[in-house]
C-alpha cells in the first residue's frame, strides 16, 4: 500500500482520537517511515495498541509538552503524558534549537510514552547538521543478566551522524537480541522465532513467539547489552524523573496506569569543533575507507549503519509498503471502530 494513504488513513484515526491534525500526522510520519525503512515491528502494527490506550485515557490526546528547567546546557521537560513521539518531537525540536545556540544540549523527557523508532528523530536533528545521540527506557522486558524475571526494557540506543555525499550514518537499536516488536509481529502471524532472542518463563532457550513474549529476551551481547540497557534507564528514567526498571508500566496492559517513558536526547553543534564541510568530508572519507574495504568470504558488501535500511526506503517508496493479511486486518479494525475504514484508502 502507497505510504502516502497510510499516513491520511493513520491520521484520519488519529483525529478521531482526539489527537491535532499536526500531531496525528507526527505519529504518522514516524509509523509509515519506520515501515518505509524496513523497520515494520515499530511501524503501522503500533496504531492499534497507541490507539486502545488513547481510547481508555491511558495517553493523553492533547498534551502541553513543558520545560520544567533549563540550564546552559540543559533541558528538563514533561511530556504530560502524550505520545511519545509528539512529545519527542518537541522536545528534539527544543534540543535542536538549544544546541545552535549554545553549542550542545542534553535534553530529558519525563511523563512520556513508547517514541517509536529512535531514527525518527535521528532524522529531525542530522537535517540540522548536528550530531544526535536519542535513547528511550521501555517496560520491563527483559531480565538483568543471568536473571529470569524482567527488569529492564529492551531500551533502544541511536546515533545519528551527518554525511557529505552520501546518507548519513543512522544506528538505531534495541539492546535486545532483536526489538521485541519483531517478536510480537511473529507472534500476530503465528510464526517463530530464531533461536537466541529469548528464553521463556522457566529461563529455557526457546522459538516460540508466544512463550518468548511471556518470559524475557535476551539482551544483545549478553552482560555487554545488559549494561548498555541498564545506562540508558539510569539516564532516561532514573536521571529524567520517569519510571525506570519494573517502575516503567506495560503498554499492553496497565490500562489503568499512565506508562511514565523517560527519553534522553544530546545533541552536538559539529560546527563548534570545526567548520561543518570539512567534518561531513571526513565522514565521507570514512564511509568510502570502510565501503571499499576487503571483506570476508561470503560477504558481498560492507554497509553502514542506516544503509540498508535506505536501501529498502528508495524500494518502499516506489512499490508501496507490503503489508501482511494479519497487520492489514488489525489496521483496519482500529479504524473501523472509530468510522475511518482502510479499504477508502487503498487506491487514492
Ligand atoms: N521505543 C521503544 O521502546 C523501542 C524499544 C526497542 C527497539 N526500538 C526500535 O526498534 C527498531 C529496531 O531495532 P533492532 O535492534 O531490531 O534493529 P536491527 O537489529 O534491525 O538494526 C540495528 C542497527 O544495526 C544496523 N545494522 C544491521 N545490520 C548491519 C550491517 N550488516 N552492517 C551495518 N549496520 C547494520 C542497522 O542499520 C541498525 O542501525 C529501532 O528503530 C529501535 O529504535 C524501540
Amino acid at each position: 500500500m502507497k505510504a502516502a494513504n497510510i499516513k491520511r488513513f493513520i491520521g484520519d484515526v488519529l483525529s478521531e482520537v482526539g489527537l491535532t491534525q499536526e500531531d496525528g500526522q507526527i505519529v504518522a510520519n514516524s509509523l509509515v517511515g519506520a515501515n518505509l525503512r524496513g523497520v515494520d515491528s515499530h511501524g503501522v502494527t503500533r496504531l492499534s495498541i497507541y490507539v486502545k490506550r488513547l481510547g481508555l485515557g491511558a495517553i493523553n490526546a492533547k498534551p502541553s509538552v513543558s520545560i520544567l528547567d533549563e540550564s546552559g546546557a540543559t533541558l528538563l521537560i514533561d511530556g504530560d503524558n502524550g505520545m511519545g513521539q509528539v512529545v519527542g518531537t518537541r522536545a528534539m525540536g527544543l534540543g535542536i534549537e538549544k544546541a545552535k545556540r549554545d553549542g550542545a544540549a542534553s535534553v530529558g523527557v519525563r511523563n512520556s510514552n513508547h517514541f517509536g523508532t529512535g531514527a525518527f528523530f535521528l532524522q529531525q536533528a542530522v537535517r540540522e547538521d548536528l550530531i544526535v545521540f536519542a535513547m528511550s527506557n521501555a517496560p520491563s522486558t527483559m531480565a538483568p543478566w543471568g536473571g529470569i524475571e524482567p527488569y529492564l526494557g529492551t531500551n533502544p540506543y541511536a546515533y545519528g551522524i551527518p554525511a557529505g555525499k552520501y546518507e548519513p550514518i543512522l544506528l538505531d537499536m534495541a539492546t535486545s537480541v532483536v526489538a521485541r516488536g519483531k517478536i510480537i509481529t511473529a507472534a500476530k502471524e503465528g510464526r517463530d522465532i530464531p533461536a537466541g532472542w529469548a528464553i521463556d518463563q522457566q529461563g529455557r532457550p526457546t522459538t516460540n513467539a508466544q512463550a518468548a513474549l511471556d518470559g524475557t529476551v535476551l539482551p544483545f551481547a549478553g552482560p555487554k547489552g545488559y549494561a548498555i540497557s541498564l545506562m540508558i534507564d539510569i539516564m532516561s528514567g532514573v536521571l529524567t524523573g520517569a519510571g525506570f526498571g519494573s517502575h516503567v508500566n506495560n503498554i499492553y496492559g496497565d490500562f489503568d496506569k499512565t506508562q511514565n517513558v523517560g527519553h534522553f536526547f544530546h545533541l552536538v553543534d559539529i560546527s563548534r569543533f570545526m567548520p561543518i564541510d570539512q567534518f561531513k568530508s571526513r565522514v565521507d572519507q570514512m564511509i568510502e575507507e570502510i565501503k571499499q574495504a576487503p571483506k570476508a568470504e561470503g560477504a558481498e558488501e560492507i554497509f553502514l549503519p542506516g544503509e540498508m535500511e535506505s536501501r529498502i526506503q528508495l524500494q518502499r517508496l516506489q512499490e508501496g509498503i507490503p503489508l501482511s493479511p494479519e497487520v492489514y486486518g488489525d489496521l483496519r479494525q482500529t479504524g473501523l471502530e472509530y468510522g475511518v475504514d482502510l479499504e477508502q484508502y487503498l487506491y487514492n
